[in-house]
């Protein structure tokens, strides 16, 4: 049995790492020994998380301010990486800031919103499992939202971002999963993140007090990174809930179809 800086380390990099959900998981992988690249646009919490990690547990940690709605993000993100042999690639940073309707939203804020959850996403995959097939083993963690099931008001252009890299990861795992490498949808429902407290405080809501917490999802993520590609926060494998159809339901669509359309190439 590979413990798991072996299937999936020695370098993990986490987009979207400077607080909430992403420091979590960097902070779960430093324990386990992993050596990160940490990404956000704010440089000073990703500083102190980075020294707080070298202190706490002897890792390297490689820090970088990217934003992840700019087009150039990908490369920026495999140029910060370099010759390092990235093996975990962790796709946080996602949630809609704008809590507002589509109309009520303007065009440029949704656009920034699927330049991140999309293209990024899409472009960062591309770029950091090419290696990963190569090697013959690697992760891939998407986080995702409960509202990647349909659309809802409010929530839109966020939830068809959602949708895609649901349906996007569904496809990278039947296509890597031969290789060794894989990909995961971590599904969360509300969670405890400053993000979420601050549009929570913006929008002049009282804070839900039936999050989850940042280091529960964290830890759930990491543990279902091999058994893709959903996982449900509170959900089991097989129960649909909130999902409609469960995981265990989508994955095995996805092994039937693939198997059929195997048959008819042979
Ligand atoms: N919190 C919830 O209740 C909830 C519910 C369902 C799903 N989720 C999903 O969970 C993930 C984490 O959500 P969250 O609540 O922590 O909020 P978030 O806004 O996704 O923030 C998480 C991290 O991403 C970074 N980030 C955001 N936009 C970025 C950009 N354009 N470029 C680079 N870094 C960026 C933030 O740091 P900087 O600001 O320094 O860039 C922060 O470190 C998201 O994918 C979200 O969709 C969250």
């Amino acid at each position: 049995m590979m413990n798991m800086r072996e299937r999936y380390g020695p370098w993990a990099l986490v987009a979207g790492a400077s607080e909430g959900t992403g420091a979590a998981f960097a902070r779960r992988l430093a324990a386990e020994g992993f050596d990160l690249i940490l990404i956000a646009r704010r440089e000073a919490p990703l500083r102190d998380l980075a020294d707080e990690l070298r202190r706490n547990h002897g890792v390297a940690c490689v820090t970088g301010s990217i934003d992840l709605s700019q087009a150039d993000a990908a490369d920026r993100m495999i140029a910060l990486a370099g010759e390092r042999d990235v093996g975990l690639l962790i796709l946080n940073a996602g949630a809609d800031p704008n809590g507002a309707s589509f109309l009520d939203g303007a065009l440029a804020d949704w656009e920034t919103l699927i330049a991140r959850n999309v293209m990024t996403t899409m472009r960062a995959c591309h770029r950091f499992a090419g290696p990963m097939r190569a090697r013959g083993r690697g992760g891939i963690m998407l986080v995702g939202s409960g509202a990647c099931y349909g659309g809802l008001p409010g929530i839109s252009a966020y939830a068809g971002s959602k949708a895609f890299d649901l349906v996007f990861g569904e496809g990278l795992w039947a296509e890597l999963k031969p290789f060794g490498v894989d990909v995961l949808n971590l599904i969360l429902g509300r969670t405890d993140t400053p993000a979420h407290r601050e549009l929570m405080e913006r929008m002049g809501r009282p804070f839900p007090t039936d999050c989850a917490s940042a280091d529960d999802v964290a830890a759930l993520g990491l543990a279902r990174l091999p058994h893709g590609p959903i996982c449900n926060w509170g959900l089991a494998d097989d129960e649909g809930g909130y999902a409609g159809a469960s995981a265990a339901t989508r994955r095995a669509r996805i092994l039937q179809i693939a198997a059929a359309m195997a048959g008819q190439e042979a």
